[in-house]
């Protein structure tokens, strides 16, 4: 018995591994690479920091940007602090600064061009050039102030270069003008710095960054371009990068330069492969690859010179890469047999939060096409990009097909019940349909609700998902959420002896004697919230039903402006949380899972983070914005053990909603369930098919 058993053990896995059609193979780059670069090996080229090029990383693409000619030097591109004036023009010409190929397609044509680099949106930037030397001569090392070699100049850089020589009366002065940095400091000569500043940073007195301020006017001070510390920025410290470079690198301006052998985010990658069958994804278990995109397509960008720290709450795009990099039960280095395919861009450092990033994802987009085997293949549909900005990719409406078919990782899941596919039609968005109902909108439409402009209607119509291929993903919490001295306030957490986490509500947790709890701001624009927010204010203030002072009055009922960190702990003895919209994506529904509190969602046409994989009547309440006027009644109906119950569902689920999975949360888990239906999506052909599909790409699939 004993040995069939082993035979057969034997047997089967000999002859699965036998016919893979995979082999490991790696290609070798220039000798000189891995000294400033990393040798990937799966595409034999050096991979650069970004600014740095060629076979050895040290070639230059604006050298003008650079502190000194030293090879291995970043260029800095930001507008802090004067740079030369060459560097501008170095940075203009470059194509990929504001590629010719973007193109915006939607009705209301972005405000800013489309570049990718503050300093060339700028219209009277400070630069200075050195008399009588050669462009590739010219560098941007903070001169003395009164250097005669010297000459200043105000710049801009769009639509044409132009230069305004400045008299020598408005050139900064090393005495009582000196040049100011935005932080109120002054911008000093690299020469006066420790080590002028090891190249990594500029010299300063006075002023401050997020390390503190700096008060001291004898005191010269370095302050450190991205992701370098120390009094003369001497420190690359690789926990600013992903995986914290594995333990085998070096995180150089938000970017690993690892040791031979390893390349990629995160210094993750040491393995590539061929295939002699092409593209073959496996359907038994779903596997992800990871891109490593150059970083002159895309890098984690310092924003004018300096750290890009950015608000927490949108740093969910950082913790999912950076899980998924190390997370090899479902991450393959093998693309032949991925399902799907996730490209890190750093969105938000592009985008910042009222940004969108329709040009980022043309770019990259565009880069996929031209240079991966695997983005053509099915249009797109297996490629996974994030977007955390308020508003996710809803200017995303009007884009090319190719730029829409991509599974976009939203918060913001706002899909109106109208027609997607309009585009193929030929139609304009509702655009017209939304004006032609401007006048019965104005008034009564939803009981208790003011009147709505026309634009708090067009931002209401965006289609910002398509739910069958987008997946919404929770926000990050900030660590006072949820690290344990607030968290256990209101959870247990136990241990089963396998180390399996046990979290209970917490017996003795502090009574819960508000009825619903709402803190947060407003505005008079509708399109904020869909008017919600504006709404219970109305409804609780001084001319409301439930005027505090009045007959009606709730004092059960915790209806305030914006509570700061004092939310944290009101949630926490509250029955039911609101969780309405903002300018966008909503942060209470995570904030009252956490806090153990039931959500009340109001947020017409918005599906919610693991809309798709959660049973949400378990554990929240949902109301529509026509019913917001009985939110007392709705609310005095649920029974004390209906209650009971949808706690219990808090209680099941509240991990989903936070990411630290170092204190139990589970957003990460769920988010990968919910990409890996995608991929089951695109297998059992549920993406909507667009009319107008391209030959080639139909072409494509029927091959496949
Ligand atoms: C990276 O290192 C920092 C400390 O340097 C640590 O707090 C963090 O947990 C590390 N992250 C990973 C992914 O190892
Ligand atoms: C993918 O399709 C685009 C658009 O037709 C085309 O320009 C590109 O060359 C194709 N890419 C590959 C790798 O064949
Ligand atoms: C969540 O995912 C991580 C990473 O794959 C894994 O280590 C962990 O066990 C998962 N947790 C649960 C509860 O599934």
């Amino acid at each position: 018995m004993l040995s069939l058993a082993a035979v057969l053990l034997l047997l089967l896995p000999v002859a699965s591994v036998a016919s893979s059609p995979f082999k490991e193979e790696l290609k070798t780059c220039h000798p000189d690479c891995t000294k400033f670069g990393n040798c990937n090996g799966e595409t034999g080229q050096c991979d650069c920091p970004f600014g740095l090029t060629g076979p050895s990383c040290q070639d230059r693409l604006f050298p003008a940007c650079h502190v000194s000619k030293d090879p291995g030097t970043l260029p800095h591109y930001g507008t802090w602090y004067p740079k030369n004036c060459e560097c501008i023009k170095q940075l203009r010409d470059w194509p990929g600064s504001c590629p010719d190929y973007l193109h915006y397609e939607g009705d209301m044509a972005p405000y800013l061009p489309p570049c990718f680099y503050d300093i060339l949106l700028q219209q009277k930037l400070l630069c200075y050039s050195y008399k009588g030397r050669a462009p590739a001569e010219q560098l941007s090392d903070s001169p003395a102030l009164d250097d005669p070699a010297v000459e200043w100049f105000r710049a801009r850089a769009r639509p044409a270069m132009d230069l305004q020589p400045l008299a020598p009366a408005d050139r900064p002065k090393a005495s009582e003008c000196e040049h100011k940095t935005p932080d109120g400091g002054q911008w000093r000569p690299l020469s006066e710095c420790p080590d002028r500043c090891n190249n990594r940073g500029w010299c300063q007195i006075q002023g401050g960054n997020y390390q503190g301020r700096h008060t001291d006017p004898n005191e010269r001070w370095c302050n450190c371009h991205g992701y370098f510390e120390g009094k003369s920025c001497e420190v690359a410290d690789p926990s600013h990068c992903y995986r914290n470079c594995s333990g085998v690198g070096e995180c150089v301006g938000g970017w690993c330069h690892c040791k031979p052998g390893y390349w990629g985010h995160g210094c993750t990658r040491t393995k590539a492969y061929t295939s002699a069958v092409g593209w073959r994804p496996n359907h038994a278990k779903i596997k992800i690859y990871v891109y490593d995109m150059p970083t002159h397509v895309v890098h984690r960008r310092e924003v004018n010179d300096q750290w890009s720290l950015i608000d927490l709450m949108y740093n969910s795009e950082l913790e999912f890469t950076d899980k998924l990099l190390g997370d090899w039960g479902v991450r393959t280095e093998n693309p032949w047999e991925a399902a799907l395919f996730y490209v890190p861009t750093y969105t938000y450092w592009f985008t910042g939060n009222v940004g969108h990033p329709y040009f980022l994802i043309q770019h990259v987009t565009k880069w996929l096409q031209d240079n991966s085997p695997f983005f053509n293949l099915t249009g797109g549909r297996n490629h996974i990009l994030w977007a955390t900005n308020d508003r996710g990719v809803c200017k995303n409406q009007m884009a090319p097909p190719e730029m829409q078919h991509s599974i976009k990782m939203v918060h913001f899941g706002q899909a109106p019940p109208v027609p997607y596919a309009q585009r193929s039609s030929g139609a304009k968005p509702s655009m017209q349909a939304i004006l032609d109902s401007l006048q019965a909108a104005q008034q009564g439409r939803f009981t208790g609700f003011g009147p709505f402009g026309p634009m708090d209607l067009v931002e209401e119509g965006e289609i910002c998902i398509r739910p069958e291929k987008d997946v919404v993903a929770p926000n990050y919490l900030h660590n006072d959420w949820v690290k344990p001295e607030s968290y256990d306030k209101v959870w247990l957490t136990t241990f089963q002896p396998d180390g399996t986490r046990v979290v209970k509500r917490k017996p003795d947790a502090a009574p819960r004697k508000t009825t619903l709890y709402f803190g947060g701001f407003t505005k008079p624009q509708m399109s904020y919230s869909q008017g919600v927010r504006q709404t219970i204010h109305k409804m609780f203030g001084p001319r409301g039903k439930y005027n505090p002072e009045g007959a009606n009055a709730r004092p059960d009922y915790f209806i305030a402006g914006p509570m700061g960190g004092g939310a944290i702990e009101g949630m926490k003895t509250a029955k039911f949380c609101l969780a309405p919209m903002g300018a966008g994506w909503g942060i209470r529904l995570a904030e009252a899972m956490v806090s153990g509190c039931v959500p009340v969602i109001v947020q017409d046409h918005v599906y919610q983070a693991h809309w798709d994989i959660l049973p949400f009547d378990e554990f929240s309440i949902r109301i529509g914005r026509n019913e917001l006027h009985q939110l007392v009644e709705i609310l005095d109906d649920v029974t004390p053990q209906q209650l009971v119950e949808l706690q219990a569902g808090v209680e099941r689920y509240h991990r989903a909603f936070f990411w630290d999975a170092h204190w139990g949360g589970l957003a990460y888990n769920y988010t990968l369930s919910a990409l890996k239906r995608r991929a089951i999506s695109l297998w059992s052909a549920n993406y909507r098919r667009h009319t107008r599909r391209l030959q080639h790409e139909r072409e494509a699939l029927e091959q496949y």
